[in-house]
């Protein structure tokens, strides 16, 4: 433009006073600059005299803007008698001027001057708010954008915004753009983000304007990291081990376990559960938001001395995390089983004769309870012709320990206890039954060794003569007898031709008529046969006597001839000396 050049040399338009035309004159003055400064020489350049100029009496006409220019009459000056701020009076604009008339009384004319305010780089850039937060999810990948505040400077042209600057950071830088109207920047995600290792970023955003000096003004920037569910729960221990008494009371507590997660809100709280439901895992109860495992159930050593349970801690998150722990749960035992007895007899009975040592049955102790709880003696209630012998660990041989009699004892009774180690001690015992079987160790006895019978004289043949009859302790066929007469080899007549006897009953009967005149007396042995293998016997004599009938006329005797006559009379039946009795 040339009117800078205008005013430079003092060059003046005018222009015709019909078309309200005065002289143009074009000053410029920078803003803000101290009251007092010369804006031209007006009277120079007007081409007036300064001793004219004070005569006619120039002055500002009211109005237009005299708050801030005046007139030094006597040197023709326009100066500055406010200070002038371009921002205010122009706001954004970038032409800024103020024209001012001038007024001379004598003679009347008028004199318009324009006065461009130039700018100076009197405004810092700034920000409409102090901080600017932004929220940018921690999963947000390198090369996202994000937008920031726009900083604003009053200033024109080269004093106005020109960049902006970000604080030295790891993971953010800015692009400033140009824009129509503004310069702005966007934020930019250079390396990725992590919420659990910084929750916020803080950033400072200068905004720079072109003056110079620089002007600049700043923003804080807070970046708020929000979380996303990508950490796993993790247990405080990755194997939980405990020792757990047997027979604990339900709801005991035996342990907690505990996992964090690294995540904020839902997706670091966490619900404890079992993994898998098997028998094991129903004897217990697990607390879904503490972690407390209780006892719900009946804890017992002998169906599982070790229990392990398998936990489950899981994120509350959208796509949930979860992570697993072991539990190993040593159960202690308590003394709470008996010993059991187990007994296998070898032999259904027993015979007599058995030799001392001989087994006869086999013995197995055994105790559900662990450690010293089921460590078990054993031995035998009473005294018995029997004894355990240890073979190896809990098993015995019942074996025979002394002589047997079947006739005295037929049957033992044999209680055998066995008790464990524990404190206090159970015990149990059993009862076996061992049955003695018979061998022929006893012969048949008579109840006398003689049996006197009396037969009437004259009797019929076939009568009864007497009946015999042998014990025998032994049973069975060993007890089964057989009776028969005893031939004596040296008689003269054969007894059988006299008697018979039932070999079964023992009955012994007359095969003939006796006449007491003939035969008084006679004797003979039976013998008792059992049917053992080898079988026993022993015999009875047995002594007749036949009975006197009334069948003869008296005669007198001495005792002693009929005694002696009698002998006489059987001795042909027997070679020993028989005695006889003749009442
Ligand atoms: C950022 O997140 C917080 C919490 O979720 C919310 O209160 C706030 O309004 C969010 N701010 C912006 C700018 O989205
Ligand atoms: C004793 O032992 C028997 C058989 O061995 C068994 O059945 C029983 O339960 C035991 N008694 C006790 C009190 O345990
Ligand atoms: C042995 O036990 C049986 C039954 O088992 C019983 O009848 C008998 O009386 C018992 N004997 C003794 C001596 O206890
Ligand atoms: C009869 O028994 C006696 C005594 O027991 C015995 O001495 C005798 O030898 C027996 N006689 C016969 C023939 O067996």
């Amino acid at each position: 433009m040339g009117f800078a050049g205008c005013f430079q040399c003092g060059f003046v338009f005018l222009f015709s006073a019909l078309d309200a035309a005065f002289a143009q004159i074009i000053y410029s003055v920078q803003e803000e600059v101290n009251k007092g400064t010369i804006v031209g020489n007006l009277a120079k350049d007007l081409n007036i005299n300064v001793h004219d100029f004070e005569y006619r009496m120039f002055e500002i006409v009211p109005g237009s803007n005299k708050k801030y220019f005046d007139l030094n009459l006597k040197t023709g000056v326009l100066f500055v008698r406010e200070k002038i701020d371009r921002e205010e009076l122009c706001l954004s604009n970038p032409k800024c001027s103020l024209n001012i008339e001038a007024i001379a009384k004598n003679p009347h004319n008028l004199y318009r001057v324009e006065i461009k305010i130039l700018d100076i780089n009197d405004n810092a850039p700034h920000f409409p708010v102090k901080s600017f937060s932004v929220n940018i999810t921690e999963n947000a990948s390198p090369g996202e954008r994000f937008l920031l505040p726009v900083a604003e400077d009053s200033d024109y042209g080269g004093n106005s915004l020109k960049e902006y600057k970000l604080s030295q950071n790891e993971h953010f830088t800015i692009e400033t753009q140009n824009g129509e109207q503004s310069v702005f920047a966007e934020l930019v995600l250079n390396k990725a983000l992590d919420r659990e290792k910084q929750a916020t970023v803080k950033l400072v955003l200068t905004g720079v304007d072109g003056g110079k000096p620089p002007k600049s003004g700043t923003v804080n920037i807070i970046i708020n990291v929000m979380d996303i569910n990508d950490n796993n729960p993790v247990f405080s221990q990755a194997l939980y081990k405990i020792k757990l008494k047997e027979n604990v009371a339900s709801g005991t507590k035996v342990i907690s376990v505990f996992a964090s997660d690294l995540d904020e809100g839902i997706n670091g709280e966490i619900v404890y559960s079992f993994v898998g439901h098997g028998k094991k895992q129903d004897l217990f109860t697990i607390l879904p938001t503490t972690g407390e495992i209780i006892v719900n159930g009946n804890v017992d050593y002998e169906e599982n001395p070790a229990i392990e349970l398998r936990v489950q801690a899981r994120d509350k998150g959208n796509s949930p995390k979860s992570t697993h722990s072991k539990i190993l749960i040593e159960v202690l035992d308590e003394n709470d089983n008996a010993p059991e007895i187990i007994m296998i007899s070898l032999l259904n009975s027993v015979k007599e004769d058995t030799k001392s040592g001989t087994a006869v049955a086999l013995v197995t102790v055994a105790d559900k309870d662990g450690g010293k709880n089921c460590i078990v003696h054993c031995a035998l209630k009473g005294s018995y012709p029997f004894k355990l012998e240890p073979s190896y660990k809990n098993h015995y041989s019942l074996v025979v320990d002394g002589p047997l009699d079947r006739e005295s004892v037929s049957q033992y009774n044999i209680t055998i206890t066995a008790t464990d180690e524990g404190t206090p001690a159970l015990s149990n015992s059993s009862i076996i039954i061992v049955h003695i079987s018979d061998i022929n160790d006893n012969a048949p006895y008579f109840a006398t060794p003689v049996i006197n019978a009396y037969i009437s004289e004259n009797g019929q043949a076939g009568g009864l003569v007497t009946k015999v009859t042998a014990d025998d302790s032994d049973t069975g066929e060993n007890a089964e007898l057989s009776y028969s007469l005893l031939e004596s080899s040296i008689s003269i007549i054969p007894i059988t031709s006299l008697i018979n006897i039932n070999s079964l009953t023992g009955e012994i009967f007359s095969l003939q008529s006796f006449n007491h005149e003939e035969i008084k007396r006679f004797q003979f042995q039976v013998i008792a046969t059992d049917s053992g293998v080898p079988p026993l016997s022993s015999n009875v004599t047995v002594n007749v006597f036949i009975l006197d009938d009334n069948d003869n006329s008296p005669f007198f005797r001495s005792e002693s001839v009929s005694a002696h006559r009698y002998c006489l009379s059987v001795s042909h039946l027997f070679t020993e000396p028989h005695w006889f009795d003749s009442s």
